[in-house]
């Protein structure tokens, strides 16, 4: 068995695009590379140090449990935690010396009580995402509580914005900026100056540079997709991963034979079909044959041939078709000169690019070029 396994489907990352994406996003503020959700499907340790070596300073995750995964990498750069841990993980947290962010009085006293030296934390306030984070009127004391804490220090000050990958609603994220910058304002009259303030997202960094401030958080422009079709995306970015299989069995269908569970694709004329070896337990979502998905098999883009199922698919590759076991056929990214972007199926499903990266299960090997 090679390291890849024995089925021939895997997706590939390209570090050095990685790499470049960082180098590039780097330009616009110092940068914290999002690797949270095994970097959105790509492979935290490998895309952090990729990140690292592309000039991020900082990286983000969600989990205690994904800085500790970075920490036992070995990777030393400075870790923030995009949520408050829990009350269990605070001891954790401070001994893999990862920041926490926090955001009620509760998770201070925690993080106080937890810390055997001063421990750097980054205190966030909800502008209006609400999703988490002390509301303006609730900041001045979670601040309060870290700076009288002697095991604390407040190094860092941030919030979410929630539409910034949205044009139209540009005068939400004004409001947005505008709390964060009136609650910066209050807690500089007391005296509090935190040594680093950040807002900006991907779509916050490329879109909004009032929201650069000291460290923009990139994700998923880090991976090279926009936030969004409608942000114009003023750095090059670079796509990072592709998904790819090899043809795994091919036959010839008469016209009229249906294929699949549930016999929804019926061909219209004696074509080749083609069999895939992936299928909605490694994120090929079921519902993307109903949706319009296609793959490209020799440079052409075939569409799937009834619905997904769980380890393998069916493509209909044309009457005409020289296709054969062992052809490579990718579902998301570049072959000859067509590509699909993970933008392009995730418009077909009425998502994201996000999630449709982040589906790529962990049953597909992730194949690193670029190292
Ligand atoms: C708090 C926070 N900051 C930054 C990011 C990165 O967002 P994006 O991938 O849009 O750059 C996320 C991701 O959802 C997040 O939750």
């Amino acid at each position: 068995m090679t390291e890849r396994g024995y089925r021939p489907a895997w997706a590939e990352v390209d570090l050095s695009a990685i790499s470049a994406n960082a180098a590039a996003l780097a330009e616009l503020a110092p940068l914290c590379a999002v690797v949270k959700a095994n970097a959105y499907g790509h492979g935290a340790p490998e895309v952090a140090r990729a990140a690292l070596a592309g000039g991020a300073s900082w990286l983000a995750v969600a989990l205690v449990e994904e800085g500790v995964q970075l920490r036992d990498a070995g990777i030393a750069a400075p870790v923030l935690v995009l949520a408050e841990p829990t009350a269990d993980a605070m001891a954790e947290a401070h001994a893999r010396d990862l920041t926490p962010t926090l955001y009620t009085e509760p998770g201070v006293k925690a993080a106080a009580e937890a810390a055997t030296a001063p421990w750097p934390v980054h205190v966030k306030i909800d502008t209006g995402m609400h999703r988490v984070g002390a509301s303006p009127a609730d900041v001045d004391a979670v601040v309060g509580a870290v700076t009288s804490a002697a095991s604390l220090e407040l190094a860092g000050l941030w919030t979410h914005l929630a539409v910034a990958d949205e044009p139209d609603q540009d005068d939400y994220t004004a409001l947005q900026l505008d709390r964060f910058e009136a609650a910066r304002t209050r807690l500089a009259a007391a005296g509090v100056v935190p040594p680093l303030v950040h807002a900006a997202n991907s779509a916050g960094a490329l879109a909004h540079p009032l929201a650069r401030y000291d460290l923009i958080r990139c994700g998923i422009a880090l991976y090279g997709h926009r936030p969004s079709p409608a942000v114009t995306p003023v750095v090059e970015l670079r796509p990072a991963m592709a998904l790819k299989a090899r043809v795994s069995h091919v036959r010839c269908l008469d016209a009229g034979e249906r294929i699949s569970y549930g016999r929804r694709y019926e061909t219209r004329e004696r074509t080749v079909i083609a069999t895939v070896p992936l299928g909605y337990a490694d994120g090929v979502t079921r519902r993307l044959f109903e949706a319009g998905g296609q793959l490209l098999v020799g440079g052409r883009r075939c569409p799937i041939a009834g619905v997904v199922t769980m380890d393998q698919l069916m493509v209909d590759c044309g009457p005409d078709a020289d296709v054969h076991v062992g052809d490579e056929v990718v579902l998301i990214g570049r072959q000859g000169d067509d590509e699909i972007t993970a933008w392009e199926v995730a418009e077909l499903l009425g998502t994201i690019s996000y999630e449709v990266l982040c589906a790529i299960g962990p049953r597909v090997p992730r194949v690193y070029l670029g190292r």
